[in-house]
Protein backbone atom coordinates (compact mmCIF):
# COMPACT_ATOMS: atom_id res chain seq x y z
CA UNK A 1 0.00 0.00 0.00
CA UNK A 2 1.20 3.46 -1.04
CA UNK A 3 0.44 6.78 -0.03
CA UNK A 4 -0.80 9.28 -2.67
CA UNK A 5 -1.10 13.13 -2.58
CA UNK A 6 -3.07 14.28 -5.28
CA UNK A 7 -3.78 18.05 -5.77
CA UNK A 8 -5.49 19.59 -9.02
CA UNK A 9 -4.78 23.16 -10.09
CA UNK A 10 -6.94 25.32 -7.96
CA UNK A 11 -9.64 26.87 -10.48
CA UNK A 12 -9.88 30.72 -10.03
CA UNK A 13 -12.79 32.09 -8.17
CA UNK A 14 -14.25 34.32 -10.68
CA UNK A 15 -17.03 32.60 -12.19
CA UNK A 16 -17.78 28.93 -13.33
CA UNK A 17 -15.39 26.78 -15.60
CA UNK A 18 -15.79 25.64 -18.83
CA UNK A 19 -15.64 21.83 -19.78
CA UNK A 20 -12.19 22.47 -20.75
CA UNK A 21 -11.29 23.60 -17.46
CA UNK A 22 -12.21 20.25 -16.11
CA UNK A 23 -10.92 18.13 -18.65
CA UNK A 24 -7.13 19.85 -17.83
CA UNK A 25 -6.96 19.45 -14.10
CA UNK A 26 -10.10 18.38 -11.61
CA UNK A 27 -11.64 15.31 -13.74
CA UNK A 28 -8.16 13.36 -14.72
CA UNK A 29 -6.64 14.52 -10.77
CA UNK A 30 -10.11 12.42 -10.06
CA UNK A 31 -10.13 9.94 -12.33
CA UNK A 32 -6.32 8.83 -10.54
CA UNK A 33 -7.38 9.23 -6.82
CA UNK A 34 -10.78 7.02 -7.64
CA UNK A 35 -8.26 4.57 -8.79
CA UNK A 36 -5.73 4.91 -6.12
CA UNK A 37 -8.18 3.98 -4.05
CA UNK A 38 -10.03 1.80 -5.51
CA UNK A 39 -6.08 -0.12 -5.71
CA UNK A 40 -6.34 0.32 -1.69
CA UNK A 41 -4.01 2.99 -1.48
CA UNK A 42 -4.10 5.49 1.46
CA UNK A 43 -4.72 8.85 -0.45
CA UNK A 44 -5.39 12.79 -0.19
CA UNK A 45 -6.95 14.64 -2.84
CA UNK A 46 -7.53 18.46 -2.78
CA UNK A 47 -8.47 21.10 -4.78
CA UNK A 48 -9.79 24.90 -3.38
CA UNK A 49 -10.50 27.94 -4.95
CA UNK A 50 -8.48 30.53 -6.31
CA UNK A 51 -9.30 33.62 -4.55
CA UNK A 52 -7.08 36.53 -5.03
CA UNK A 53 -5.58 38.97 -7.78
CA UNK A 54 -7.66 41.31 -9.80
CA UNK A 55 -9.89 39.30 -11.76
CA UNK A 56 -11.62 38.18 -8.17
CA UNK A 57 -11.64 41.73 -7.98
CA UNK A 58 -13.34 42.91 -10.91
CA UNK A 59 -15.64 39.83 -10.67
CA UNK A 60 -16.75 41.26 -7.30
CA UNK A 61 -17.22 45.06 -8.22
CA UNK A 62 -19.14 43.89 -11.62
CA UNK A 63 -21.25 41.99 -9.20
CA UNK A 64 -21.72 44.96 -6.88
CA UNK A 65 -20.53 43.15 -3.97
CA UNK A 66 -17.39 43.04 -1.64
CA UNK A 67 -14.95 41.01 -3.00
CA UNK A 68 -14.89 38.81 0.75
CA UNK A 69 -18.76 38.28 0.27
CA UNK A 70 -17.83 37.21 -3.44
CA UNK A 71 -15.74 34.77 -3.06
CA UNK A 72 -17.44 33.32 -0.55
CA UNK A 73 -20.39 32.89 -2.43
CA UNK A 74 -18.92 31.58 -5.68
CA UNK A 75 -16.78 29.19 -3.52
CA UNK A 76 -19.94 27.48 -2.61
CA UNK A 77 -21.48 27.18 -6.05
CA UNK A 78 -18.22 26.09 -7.49
CA UNK A 79 -18.25 23.30 -4.34
CA UNK A 80 -21.14 22.70 -5.16
CA UNK A 81 -20.62 22.37 -9.02
CA UNK A 82 -17.63 20.15 -8.07
CA UNK A 83 -20.31 17.24 -6.35
CA UNK A 84 -22.36 17.33 -9.32
CA UNK A 85 -19.52 16.07 -10.86
CA UNK A 86 -18.64 13.59 -8.28
CA UNK A 87 -15.21 15.12 -7.56
CA UNK A 88 -13.85 13.63 -4.83
CA UNK A 89 -11.79 15.90 -3.24
CA UNK A 90 -10.81 15.07 0.07
CA UNK A 91 -11.19 18.98 0.98
CA UNK A 92 -12.38 21.56 -1.11
CA UNK A 93 -10.30 24.83 0.04
CA UNK A 94 -9.36 28.54 -0.27
CA UNK A 95 -6.59 30.61 -0.87
CA UNK A 96 -8.07 33.64 1.52
CA UNK A 97 -8.35 30.74 4.28
CA UNK A 98 -6.10 32.05 7.21
CA UNK A 99 -4.08 28.98 7.26
CA UNK A 100 -3.02 30.14 3.91
CA UNK A 101 -2.49 33.76 5.29
CA UNK A 102 -0.28 31.85 7.80
CA UNK A 103 1.59 29.93 5.67
CA UNK A 104 2.09 32.50 2.85
CA UNK A 105 3.85 34.98 5.32
CA UNK A 106 5.75 32.43 6.66
CA UNK A 107 7.31 31.17 2.70
CA UNK A 108 8.15 35.17 2.70
CA UNK A 109 9.89 35.35 6.08
CA UNK A 110 11.93 31.91 5.36
CA UNK A 111 13.07 32.90 1.65
CA UNK A 112 13.53 36.61 3.14
CA UNK A 113 16.06 34.55 5.87
CA UNK A 114 18.04 33.07 3.30
CA UNK A 115 18.37 36.08 1.07
CA UNK A 116 16.21 35.28 -1.54
CA UNK A 117 14.72 37.92 -1.51
CA UNK A 118 15.27 41.77 -3.25
CA UNK A 119 13.39 44.97 -2.77
CA UNK A 120 13.09 47.08 -6.25
CA UNK A 121 11.81 50.88 -6.69
CA UNK A 122 9.14 50.81 -9.47
CA UNK A 123 7.26 53.62 -11.33
CA UNK A 124 3.66 52.97 -11.19
CA UNK A 125 0.52 54.26 -12.35
CA UNK A 126 -1.55 55.70 -9.31
CA UNK A 127 -5.03 57.87 -8.82
CA UNK A 128 -5.42 60.47 -6.18
CA UNK A 129 -8.89 59.79 -7.24
CA UNK A 130 -9.54 56.24 -5.96
CA UNK A 131 -6.19 57.00 -3.18
CA UNK A 132 -4.19 53.87 -4.89
CA UNK A 133 -2.29 52.52 -7.33
CA UNK A 134 -3.82 50.64 -10.43
CA UNK A 135 -2.90 47.52 -11.67
CA UNK A 136 -2.53 47.38 -15.73
CA UNK A 137 -6.27 46.08 -15.26
CA UNK A 138 -7.79 49.04 -14.06
CA UNK A 139 -6.48 51.39 -16.83
CA UNK A 140 -8.47 52.25 -19.70
CA UNK A 141 -7.58 54.03 -22.76
CA UNK A 142 -7.25 54.11 -26.13
CA UNK A 143 -5.44 51.67 -28.10
CA UNK A 144 -2.25 53.62 -29.72
CA UNK A 145 -2.46 51.03 -32.07
CA UNK A 146 -5.85 50.81 -33.52
CA UNK A 147 -7.91 53.65 -31.87
CA UNK A 148 -10.38 51.09 -29.68
CA UNK A 149 -11.36 53.49 -27.07
CA UNK A 150 -11.67 50.70 -24.47
CA UNK A 151 -7.95 49.06 -24.66
CA UNK A 152 -6.78 47.92 -21.19
CA UNK A 153 -3.57 48.59 -19.86
CA UNK A 154 -2.10 44.91 -20.73
CA UNK A 155 -3.55 44.47 -23.75
CA UNK A 156 -6.10 45.74 -26.89
CA UNK A 157 -8.92 43.64 -26.92
CA UNK A 158 -9.85 45.10 -30.25
CA UNK A 159 -6.34 44.51 -31.85
CA UNK A 160 -4.89 42.11 -29.02
CA UNK A 161 -1.60 44.01 -29.30
CA UNK A 162 0.31 43.73 -25.61
CA UNK A 163 0.72 47.04 -24.46
CA UNK A 164 2.10 48.97 -21.21
CA UNK A 165 -0.47 51.51 -19.35
CA UNK A 166 1.85 54.29 -20.27
CA UNK A 167 1.53 53.71 -23.91
CA UNK A 168 -2.58 54.35 -23.75
CA UNK A 169 -3.96 57.34 -24.59
CA UNK A 170 -6.46 59.60 -22.36
CA UNK A 171 -6.12 56.65 -19.68
CA UNK A 172 -8.54 56.29 -16.89
CA UNK A 173 -9.49 54.63 -13.68
CA UNK A 174 -11.43 51.39 -14.50
CA UNK A 175 -13.30 52.22 -10.52
CA UNK A 176 -13.84 55.36 -10.33
CA UNK A 177 -13.08 57.24 -14.18
CA UNK A 178 -10.31 59.16 -12.72
CA UNK A 179 -8.41 60.79 -15.72
CA UNK A 180 -5.59 62.74 -13.35
CA UNK A 181 -3.26 59.24 -13.14
CA UNK A 182 0.17 59.96 -12.32
CA UNK A 183 2.88 57.49 -11.90
CA UNK A 184 4.45 57.59 -8.94
CA UNK A 185 7.62 55.73 -7.25
CA UNK A 186 6.09 52.52 -5.51
CA UNK A 187 8.44 49.53 -3.71
CA UNK A 188 7.86 45.65 -5.00
CA UNK A 189 9.79 42.41 -3.49
CA UNK A 190 11.20 40.03 -5.69
CA UNK A 191 12.06 36.42 -5.62
CA UNK A 192 15.47 36.15 -6.68
CA UNK A 193 14.70 32.79 -9.06
CA UNK A 194 17.64 33.49 -10.76
CA UNK A 195 20.02 32.44 -7.97
CA UNK A 196 17.92 29.15 -7.24
CA UNK A 197 18.60 28.34 -11.41
CA UNK A 198 20.91 25.82 -11.17
CA UNK A 199 19.31 23.66 -8.29
CA UNK A 200 15.88 23.69 -10.32
CA UNK A 201 17.48 22.75 -13.52
CA UNK A 202 19.34 19.63 -11.86
CA UNK A 203 15.79 18.89 -10.33
CA UNK A 204 13.81 19.09 -13.58
CA UNK A 205 16.46 17.49 -15.43
CA UNK A 206 16.13 14.14 -12.70
CA UNK A 207 12.82 14.04 -13.78
CA UNK A 208 13.27 11.72 -16.79
CA UNK A 209 10.03 10.05 -16.24
CA UNK A 210 8.04 13.41 -16.58
CA UNK A 211 5.51 13.53 -19.64
CA UNK A 212 7.42 15.47 -22.28
CA UNK A 213 4.63 18.53 -22.01
CA UNK A 214 5.97 19.10 -18.43
CA UNK A 215 9.47 19.11 -19.24
CA UNK A 216 9.47 20.98 -22.34
CA UNK A 217 7.72 23.85 -20.77
CA UNK A 218 9.80 23.86 -17.95
CA UNK A 219 13.65 23.95 -19.96
CA UNK A 220 11.75 26.45 -22.13
CA UNK A 221 11.18 28.79 -19.34
CA UNK A 222 14.55 28.01 -17.74
CA UNK A 223 16.59 28.78 -21.03
CA UNK A 224 14.32 31.85 -21.77
CA UNK A 225 16.07 35.11 -22.82
CA UNK A 226 18.73 35.58 -19.91
CA UNK A 227 17.63 32.39 -18.34
CA UNK A 228 14.97 32.30 -15.45
CA UNK A 229 14.07 35.89 -13.98
CA UNK A 230 13.83 36.89 -10.44
CA UNK A 231 9.95 37.65 -10.28
CA UNK A 232 7.55 40.14 -8.09
CA UNK A 233 5.68 38.20 -5.67
CA UNK A 234 3.61 41.71 -4.49
CA UNK A 235 1.02 43.90 -6.09
CA UNK A 236 -0.25 46.73 -5.09
CA UNK A 237 -3.93 45.67 -4.15
CA UNK A 238 -7.17 45.73 -1.17
CA UNK A 239 -7.40 42.04 -1.33
CA UNK A 240 -5.02 39.53 -0.93
CA UNK A 241 -2.42 38.56 1.66
CA UNK A 242 -1.26 41.49 3.47
CA UNK A 243 2.67 41.47 2.84
CA UNK A 244 4.57 40.10 6.24
CA UNK A 245 7.12 38.25 7.77
CA UNK A 246 5.43 35.77 9.21
CA UNK A 247 3.57 37.69 12.20
CA UNK A 248 6.21 40.45 11.51
CA UNK A 249 5.42 43.85 9.60
CA UNK A 250 7.07 44.31 6.49
CA UNK A 251 8.47 48.00 6.40
CA UNK A 252 7.43 49.72 3.60
CA UNK A 253 5.07 47.17 2.84
CA UNK A 254 2.11 48.51 4.37
CA UNK A 255 -0.93 48.14 2.21
CA UNK A 256 0.25 45.71 -0.84
CA UNK A 257 -0.48 42.30 -0.98
CA UNK A 258 1.23 39.07 -2.19
CA UNK A 259 0.70 38.10 -5.98
CA UNK A 260 -1.70 35.81 -6.59
CA UNK A 261 0.53 33.03 -8.49
CA UNK A 262 3.12 33.45 -5.13
CA UNK A 263 -0.08 32.59 -2.79
CA UNK A 264 -2.06 30.00 -4.98
CA UNK A 265 0.41 27.44 -4.58
CA UNK A 266 1.26 27.64 -1.24
CA UNK A 267 -2.93 26.67 -0.73
CA UNK A 268 -2.00 22.89 -1.79
CA UNK A 269 -0.19 22.71 1.58
CA UNK A 270 -2.78 25.33 3.45
CA UNK A 271 -5.53 23.52 2.22
CA UNK A 272 -3.94 19.89 4.14
CA UNK A 273 -4.31 21.90 7.14
CA UNK A 274 -7.79 23.19 6.49
CA UNK A 275 -8.78 19.60 6.24
CA UNK A 276 -7.02 18.69 9.70
CA UNK A 277 -8.85 22.03 10.79
CA UNK A 278 -12.06 20.75 9.39
CA UNK A 279 -12.15 17.91 11.66
CA UNK A 280 -11.24 15.35 8.11
CA UNK A 281 -8.27 14.21 8.71
CA UNK A 282 -5.54 14.06 11.73
CA UNK A 283 -2.45 15.33 10.23
CA UNK A 284 -1.35 16.97 7.84
CA UNK A 285 2.61 16.88 8.09
CA UNK A 286 2.82 13.63 7.29
CA UNK A 287 2.05 14.51 3.87
CA UNK A 288 3.66 17.18 3.92
CA UNK A 289 7.04 17.44 5.71
CA UNK A 290 9.51 14.86 4.55
CA UNK A 291 10.65 14.91 8.42
CA UNK A 292 7.19 14.19 9.30
CA UNK A 293 6.62 10.92 7.43
CA UNK A 294 6.11 12.70 3.84
CA UNK A 295 9.28 11.33 2.47
CA UNK A 296 6.58 8.09 1.60
CA UNK A 297 4.25 9.92 0.01
CA UNK A 298 4.05 10.04 -4.10
CA UNK A 299 2.55 13.69 -4.98
CA UNK A 300 1.43 14.25 -8.46
CA UNK A 301 -0.07 17.34 -9.71
CA UNK A 302 -2.43 18.09 -12.48
CA UNK A 303 -2.85 20.72 -14.50
CA UNK A 304 -3.57 22.87 -17.96
CA UNK A 305 -0.21 23.56 -19.99
CA UNK A 306 -0.36 27.47 -19.07
CA UNK A 307 0.22 26.41 -15.49
CA UNK A 308 3.49 24.51 -15.57
CA UNK A 309 6.02 27.33 -15.38
CA UNK A 310 4.40 27.87 -11.98
CA UNK A 311 4.46 24.26 -10.57
CA UNK A 312 7.66 23.31 -12.31
CA UNK A 313 9.64 26.28 -11.52
CA UNK A 314 8.18 29.23 -9.13
CA UNK A 315 6.53 27.09 -6.96
CA UNK A 316 9.70 24.76 -6.49
CA UNK A 317 11.91 28.22 -6.08
CA UNK A 318 9.52 28.98 -2.90
CA UNK A 319 9.82 25.30 -1.62
CA UNK A 320 13.69 24.86 -1.98
CA UNK A 321 14.74 28.13 -1.55
CA UNK A 322 12.60 28.17 2.05
CA UNK A 323 14.94 25.40 3.28
CA UNK A 324 12.82 23.52 5.33
CA UNK A 325 12.07 19.57 4.73
CA UNK A 326 8.88 20.52 2.81
CA UNK A 327 7.28 17.92 0.37
CA UNK A 328 8.21 18.22 -3.83
CA UNK A 329 6.18 17.73 -6.38
CA UNK A 330 7.19 14.01 -7.80
CA UNK A 331 4.96 13.75 -11.23
CA UNK A 332 3.62 16.60 -13.21
CA UNK A 333 0.82 15.70 -15.13
CA UNK A 334 -0.54 18.66 -17.49
CA UNK A 335 -2.74 18.66 -20.27
CA UNK A 336 -3.26 20.63 -23.37
CA UNK A 337 -6.07 22.68 -24.41
CA UNK A 338 -9.60 21.19 -24.82
CA UNK A 339 -11.15 23.14 -27.90
CA UNK A 340 -15.23 23.65 -28.54
CA UNK A 341 -16.70 22.95 -32.02
CA UNK A 342 -14.29 24.86 -34.29
CA UNK A 343 -13.18 27.72 -31.84
CA UNK A 344 -12.36 28.34 -28.43
CA UNK A 345 -14.31 27.96 -25.34
CA UNK A 346 -15.19 31.73 -24.54
CA UNK A 347 -16.51 32.66 -21.07
CA UNK A 348 -16.75 36.14 -22.30
CA UNK A 349 -19.15 35.34 -25.31
CA UNK A 350 -20.59 32.69 -23.63
CA UNK A 351 -19.61 29.84 -26.12
CA UNK A 352 -19.08 26.20 -25.34
CA UNK A 353 -20.60 24.10 -22.31
CA UNK A 354 -19.65 25.39 -18.83
CA UNK A 355 -19.98 23.09 -15.57
CA UNK A 356 -23.39 24.24 -14.17
CA UNK A 357 -24.92 24.26 -17.79
CA UNK A 358 -23.79 20.14 -18.55
CA UNK A 359 -25.23 19.17 -15.16
CA UNK A 360 -28.09 20.65 -16.62
CA UNK A 361 -28.85 18.85 -19.42
CA UNK A 362 -26.93 15.18 -18.73
CA UNK A 363 -25.68 13.40 -15.83
CA UNK A 364 -21.96 13.98 -14.99
CA UNK A 365 -21.20 9.90 -16.27
CA UNK A 366 -22.01 11.31 -19.48
CA UNK A 367 -19.44 13.74 -19.37
CA UNK A 368 -16.59 12.60 -17.53
CA UNK A 369 -16.96 9.19 -20.12
CA UNK A 370 -16.44 11.95 -22.88
CA UNK A 371 -14.11 14.27 -21.70
CA UNK A 372 -11.85 11.58 -19.93
CA UNK A 373 -11.61 9.35 -23.48
CA UNK A 374 -10.77 12.61 -25.45
CA UNK A 375 -8.66 13.90 -22.83
CA UNK A 376 -5.84 16.65 -24.60
CA UNK A 377 -2.80 14.56 -23.78
CA UNK A 378 -0.60 14.45 -26.92
CA UNK A 379 -2.18 17.68 -28.80
CA UNK A 380 -5.49 20.26 -28.37
CA UNK A 381 -8.25 17.80 -29.10
CA UNK A 382 -12.18 19.39 -29.74
CA UNK A 383 -16.01 18.92 -28.60
CA UNK A 384 -18.13 18.57 -31.31
CA UNK A 385 -21.37 17.62 -30.69
CA UNK A 386 -21.55 15.21 -33.10
CA UNK A 387 -18.62 13.03 -31.57
CA UNK A 388 -20.04 13.60 -28.12
CA UNK A 389 -23.26 12.21 -29.63
CA UNK A 390 -21.47 9.25 -30.83
CA UNK A 391 -19.70 8.56 -28.16
CA UNK A 392 -22.28 8.61 -25.67
CA UNK A 393 -24.87 6.67 -27.67
CA UNK A 394 -22.47 4.04 -28.63
CA UNK A 395 -19.64 3.05 -26.07
CA UNK A 396 -22.19 4.09 -23.17
CA UNK A 397 -25.49 3.21 -23.92
CA UNK A 398 -25.10 0.25 -27.30
CA UNK A 399 -21.73 -1.04 -25.27
CA UNK A 400 -22.00 -0.77 -21.68
CA UNK A 401 -25.67 0.04 -21.34
CA UNK A 402 -27.00 -2.86 -23.18
CA UNK A 403 -24.92 -5.58 -21.98
CA UNK A 404 -26.42 -4.85 -18.61
CA UNK A 405 -29.48 -4.54 -19.96
CA UNK A 406 -29.84 -7.60 -21.68
CA UNK A 407 -28.24 -10.20 -19.18
CA UNK A 408 -30.26 -8.62 -16.51
CA UNK A 409 -33.79 -8.42 -18.40
CA UNK A 410 -32.78 -12.60 -19.98
CA UNK A 411 -32.07 -13.67 -16.43
CA UNK A 412 -35.36 -12.52 -15.03
CA UNK A 413 -37.53 -14.04 -17.87
CA UNK A 414 -36.20 -17.38 -18.01
CA UNK A 415 -34.28 -18.28 -14.52
CA UNK A 416 -35.94 -15.26 -12.39
CA UNK A 417 -34.16 -12.69 -10.13
CA UNK A 418 -31.40 -14.17 -8.83
CA UNK A 419 -27.95 -15.85 -10.28
CA UNK A 420 -28.55 -19.40 -11.69
CA UNK A 421 -27.11 -22.55 -10.65
CA UNK A 422 -25.42 -24.96 -13.25
CA UNK A 423 -23.43 -26.16 -15.86
CA UNK A 424 -19.37 -25.65 -16.04
CA UNK A 425 -16.62 -23.09 -18.22
CA UNK A 426 -16.33 -24.87 -21.41
CA UNK A 427 -12.91 -22.91 -24.29
CA UNK A 428 -15.13 -20.26 -25.16
CA UNK A 429 -15.33 -19.28 -21.35
CA UNK A 430 -11.42 -19.85 -21.05
CA UNK A 431 -10.86 -17.72 -23.70
CA UNK A 432 -12.95 -14.92 -22.63
CA UNK A 433 -10.74 -15.15 -19.18
CA UNK A 434 -7.66 -15.14 -20.78
CA UNK A 435 -8.43 -11.85 -22.76
CA UNK A 436 -10.04 -10.14 -20.03
CA UNK A 437 -6.81 -10.72 -17.36
CA UNK A 438 -4.78 -9.37 -20.64
CA UNK A 439 -6.82 -6.66 -21.19
CA UNK A 440 -7.06 -5.66 -17.10
CA UNK A 441 -3.36 -6.03 -16.45
CA UNK A 442 -3.17 -3.37 -19.32
CA UNK A 443 -5.77 -0.93 -18.47
CA UNK A 444 -3.85 -0.93 -14.63
CA UNK A 445 -0.64 -0.22 -16.52
CA UNK A 446 -2.36 2.68 -18.27
CA UNK A 447 -3.86 4.14 -15.53
CA UNK A 448 -1.07 3.96 -13.23
CA UNK A 449 0.92 5.36 -15.99
CA UNK A 450 -1.63 8.28 -15.91
CA UNK A 451 -2.29 7.70 -19.67
CA UNK A 452 -6.24 8.53 -19.64
CA UNK A 453 -6.84 7.95 -23.42
CA UNK A 454 -5.57 4.80 -23.45
CA UNK A 455 -7.49 4.11 -19.93
CA UNK A 456 -10.43 4.57 -21.92
CA UNK A 457 -9.82 3.03 -24.70
CA UNK A 458 -8.92 -0.41 -22.71
CA UNK A 459 -11.94 -0.35 -20.53
CA UNK A 460 -14.03 -0.08 -23.39
CA UNK A 461 -12.76 -2.73 -25.05
CA UNK A 462 -13.01 -4.91 -21.57
CA UNK A 463 -16.78 -3.77 -22.44
CA UNK A 464 -16.40 -4.80 -25.46
CA UNK A 465 -15.26 -8.39 -24.60
CA UNK A 466 -18.42 -9.11 -22.72
CA UNK A 467 -20.76 -7.95 -26.29
CA UNK A 468 -18.47 -10.39 -27.87
CA UNK A 469 -18.95 -12.91 -25.15
CA UNK A 470 -22.65 -13.12 -24.97
CA UNK A 471 -23.03 -12.75 -28.90
CA UNK A 472 -21.37 -15.52 -29.62
CA UNK A 473 -22.79 -17.43 -26.60
CA UNK A 474 -26.39 -16.49 -27.22
CA UNK A 475 -27.85 -17.89 -24.14
CA UNK A 476 -31.15 -17.17 -25.57
CA UNK A 477 -30.68 -19.97 -28.27
CA UNK A 478 -28.68 -22.34 -25.46
CA UNK A 479 -31.45 -22.30 -23.26
CA UNK A 480 -33.59 -24.45 -25.75
CA UNK A 481 -31.00 -27.03 -26.11
CA UNK A 482 -29.00 -27.02 -22.69
CA UNK A 483 -30.50 -24.80 -20.08
CA UNK A 484 -27.55 -25.75 -17.69
CA UNK A 485 -25.14 -24.11 -20.09
CA UNK A 486 -27.52 -21.22 -20.30
CA UNK A 487 -27.24 -20.64 -16.66
CA UNK A 488 -23.50 -20.89 -16.72
CA UNK A 489 -23.76 -18.54 -19.62
CA UNK A 490 -25.82 -15.96 -17.51
CA UNK A 491 -24.21 -16.28 -14.44
CA UNK A 492 -20.82 -15.53 -15.95
CA UNK A 493 -22.14 -12.40 -17.78
CA UNK A 494 -23.80 -11.46 -14.41
CA UNK A 495 -20.51 -11.72 -12.64
CA UNK A 496 -19.23 -9.42 -15.58
CA UNK A 497 -21.66 -6.71 -14.89
CA UNK A 498 -19.94 -6.83 -11.08
CA UNK A 499 -16.70 -6.79 -12.68
CA UNK A 500 -17.47 -3.64 -14.93
CA UNK A 501 -18.51 -2.00 -12.09
CA UNK A 502 -15.69 -2.28 -9.88
CA UNK A 503 -13.41 -1.34 -13.28
CA UNK A 504 -15.37 1.40 -14.78
CA UNK A 505 -16.05 3.41 -11.21
CA UNK A 506 -13.41 6.11 -11.43
CA UNK A 507 -14.67 6.81 -14.62
CA UNK A 508 -18.33 6.71 -14.38
CA UNK A 509 -19.15 6.30 -10.37
CA UNK A 510 -22.77 6.77 -10.19
CA UNK A 511 -23.51 4.55 -13.39
CA UNK A 512 -21.10 1.78 -11.81
CA UNK A 513 -23.42 2.89 -7.95
CA UNK A 514 -26.19 1.67 -10.21
CA UNK A 515 -24.86 -1.65 -11.20
CA UNK A 516 -23.64 -2.29 -7.95
CA UNK A 517 -27.04 -1.65 -6.07
CA UNK A 518 -28.44 -3.70 -8.97
CA UNK A 519 -26.64 -6.79 -7.99
CA UNK A 520 -27.10 -5.95 -4.34
CA UNK A 521 -23.67 -6.26 -4.02
CA UNK A 522 -21.61 -3.89 -2.14
CA UNK A 523 -17.70 -2.69 -3.90
CA UNK A 524 -15.63 -5.27 -2.66
CA UNK A 525 -12.12 -3.92 -4.12
CA UNK A 526 -9.96 -4.71 -7.22
CA UNK A 527 -10.24 -7.80 -8.73
CA UNK A 528 -7.28 -9.73 -8.44
CA UNK A 529 -7.06 -13.23 -10.56
CA UNK A 530 -9.91 -12.95 -13.02
CA UNK A 531 -11.75 -16.30 -12.26
CA UNK A 532 -12.00 -15.89 -8.49
CA UNK A 533 -13.87 -11.99 -9.57
CA UNK A 534 -16.21 -13.63 -11.89
CA UNK A 535 -17.36 -16.24 -9.29
CA UNK A 536 -18.03 -13.37 -6.57
CA UNK A 537 -22.00 -13.72 -7.40
CA UNK A 538 -22.73 -17.00 -6.24
CA UNK A 539 -25.84 -19.16 -7.43
CA UNK A 540 -29.16 -17.92 -5.76
CA UNK A 541 -27.77 -14.35 -5.08
CA UNK A 542 -30.81 -12.09 -5.79
CA UNK A 543 -30.68 -9.56 -8.55
CA UNK A 544 -32.87 -6.37 -9.89
CA UNK A 545 -33.21 -5.33 -13.17
CA UNK A 546 -31.48 -1.81 -13.14
CA UNK A 547 -33.24 1.12 -14.66
CA UNK A 548 -31.78 2.28 -18.00
CA UNK A 549 -28.10 3.21 -17.19
CA UNK A 550 -27.35 5.45 -20.09
CA UNK A 551 -30.49 7.08 -22.54
CA UNK A 552 -29.07 7.53 -26.27
CA UNK A 553 -28.92 10.99 -27.33
CA UNK A 554 -31.22 12.19 -30.05
CA UNK A 555 -30.52 13.98 -33.13
CA UNK A 556 -33.08 16.58 -32.32
CA UNK A 557 -31.81 17.01 -28.48
CA UNK A 558 -28.08 17.54 -30.16
CA UNK A 559 -29.15 20.22 -32.76
CA UNK A 560 -30.62 21.98 -29.62
CA UNK A 561 -28.01 22.43 -27.60
CA UNK A 562 -25.25 22.99 -30.81
CA UNK A 563 -27.47 26.21 -31.17
CA UNK A 564 -28.09 27.16 -27.67
CA UNK A 565 -24.37 26.80 -26.68
CA UNK A 566 -23.07 28.72 -29.68
CA UNK A 567 -22.38 31.89 -27.81
CA UNK A 568 -23.63 35.16 -28.95
CA UNK A 569 -21.76 35.64 -31.87
CA UNK A 570 -21.88 32.34 -33.14
O1 LIG B 1 -5.11 28.71 -14.08
C1 LIG B 1 -5.77 28.73 -13.05
O2 LIG B 1 -6.97 28.46 -13.04
C2 LIG B 1 -5.09 29.06 -11.73
N1 LIG B 1 -6.07 29.53 -10.80
C3 LIG B 1 -4.40 27.82 -11.23
C4 LIG B 1 -3.66 27.95 -9.94
S1 LIG B 1 -2.97 26.47 -9.55
C5 LIG B 1 -2.02 26.66 -8.22
F1 LIG B 1 -1.04 27.36 -8.33
F2 LIG B 1 -2.60 26.76 -7.15
ZN1 LIG C 1 -5.90 48.11 -30.47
Amino acid sequence: MARHLITSAIPYINGIKHLGNLVGSQLPADLFARYCRARGHEVLFLCATDEHGTPAELAAAKAGKPVAEYCAEMHGVQARIAEGFRLSFDHFGRSSSPQNHRLTQHFAKRLHEEGLIREVSETQMYSPTDGRFLPDRYIEGTCPNCGFESARGDQCDNCTKQLDPVDLINPRSVISGATDLEMRETKHLYLCQSKMKDELEAWIDSKTDWPILTTSIAKKWLNDGDGLQDRGITRDLDWGIPVRRGDEDWPGMEGKVFYVWFDAPIEYIACAQEWVDAGKGADWQRWWRTDKGADDVRYTQFMGKDNVPFHTLSFPATILGSAEPWKLVDYIKSFNYLNYDGGQFSTSRGRGVFMDQALEILPADYWRWWLLSHAPESSDSEFTWENFQASVNKDLADVLGNFVSRVTKFCRSKFGEAVPEGGAHGPAEEALLAALATRIRAYEGHMEAMEVRKSAAELRAIWVLGNEYLQEAAPWSTFKTDPEQAAMQVRLALNLIRLYAVLSAPFIPDAAASMLAALRTPERGWPGDVATALEALKPGHGFDVPEVLFSKITDEAREDWQVRFAGVRG
